[in-house]
């Protein structure tokens, strides 16, 4: 089994390194080679994501991403940007279904910007559909504008487009999640006002005739923004687009107590996988030892269970994760009175140790 290392920028290098420790832990035949990508990419290589990179990715079996950006490449061309590899690594092999679980660990319960009764148990599961929507829209661009009461002014403009099959193929991975969860989907989209959306609710309805096992429901965006703060464990699925889904996984993210703690994995239809922590690059606090790295060890562990087909090393690494919150062992995002705040390569240890 194959897997490219991709470390990137920030918090990358250091989180990915103590995912790597606990993959080298479980003693399986892992074959694992790390390549830049990102700014340190673009420093190495004169671009976010050299073709030796993106080929290593195309060649693995799964990927797994550390995170990209930084403030001080903000200035460059945007197709230098850092992010660009991220965006463009989901492009080129077409890894169309974002998972984003926001789960609720009991020990972090009171972590949560939340009331802790209100956050209790949560166990939710975003379904971003990652390679379409206003990120990947053409045209766009800058012009003058051509009409309007501001013609002739500079304008911007990016293009908000979802076709049937996408819509289709996103709206079935949601319905068979929710089948291994509480079999209920609340597709989000913001139909009242874009057609785009509107397709998008007219072709989930029309998928879910082949679920009638799973309940449906749709939500407005705005609203649903609102009901997950209000009352979270309302949801099991959602599935939404590559914008909403970019918002609401955020808003998830933090009910949990820290972006700290969540994995993702972005799958194509082969089952290949790149597997990152849903949070980003954090260069406030790279290279000082303290950031979490348990939203990358977990993300292995998603790795595992989704593209290597090891469940049992995949349960291995989850229940160590959750040994060592009982142990009450923190990193300084999910402190709180009576634990211990360890550093990034302290928690990396503890979670070898813990895997038994
Ligand atoms: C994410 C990030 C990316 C996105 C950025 C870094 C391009 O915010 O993975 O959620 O917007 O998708
Ligand atoms: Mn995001």
């Amino acid at each position: 089994m194959k897997i490219a290392i991709l470390p990137g920028d920030g918090i990358g290098p250091e989180i990915v390194a103590e995912a790597v420790k606990v993959l080298r832990a479980l003693a399986l035949p892992l074959e694992m080679e790390t390549a830049p990508v990102g700014g340190a990419a673009y420093e190495a290589a004169g671009h976010p994501l050299p073709d030796a990179t993106l080929a290593l990715a195309q060649q693995a079996d799964a990927v797994l991403f550390g995170a990209v950006g930084d403030w001080k490449y903000d200035t460059l061309p945007r197709p230098l940007r850092p992010e660009q590899a991220i965006l463009g690594l989901r492009k080129q092999l077409g890894l169309f279904a974002n998972f984003r679980p926001a789960l609720c660990y009991e020990q972090l319960t009171h972590a949560s910007s939340l009331k802790p009764e209100l956050v209790a148990g949560l166990d939710i599961l975003i379904i971003r559909e990652l390679t379409g929507d206003i990120y990947f829209g053409q045209p766009r661009g800058r012009r003058a504008a051509p009409d309007g009461p501001f013609a002739g002014a500079e304008e911007a403009f990016d293009t908000m487009r979802y076709s049937r099959p996408e819509i289709e193929r996103i709206a079935r991975v949601a319905f068979e999640a929710a089948r291994q969860r509480n079999r209920k989907v609340t597709s989000v989209d913001k139909a009242n006002v874009l057609e785009t959306f509107q397709l998008w609710k007219d072709v989930v309805t029309e998928v879910h005739r082949d679920y009638p096992d799973v309940e449906l429901d749709h939500m407005y965006v705005d609203n649903a923004a609102m009901q997950l703060v209000k009352a979270p464990k309302k949801f099991d699925v959602i599935v939404t687009g590559n914008m909403f889904g970019d918002i609401l996984s955020d808003e998830a993210a933090m009910l949990t107590g820290s972006i700290g703690m969540l994995p993702s994995a972005s799958l194509n239809e082969r089952g290949q996988g790149l597997y990152e922590p849903s949070h980003g690059s954090a260069p406030d606090i790279a290279g000082k030892g303290v950031a979490n790295p348990l939203a990358t060890i977990l993300s292995a562990a998603m790795m595992l269970r989704y593209s290597l087909k090891q469940p049992e090393a995949a349960d291995r690494i989850e229940a160590a994760v959750q040994r060592v919150l009982a142990q009450g062992l923190r990193t300084a995002d999910i402190a709180s009175p009576g634990c211990t705040v360890v550093g990034t390569a302290q928690m990396g240890d503890a979670v070898v140790r813990a895997l038994g």
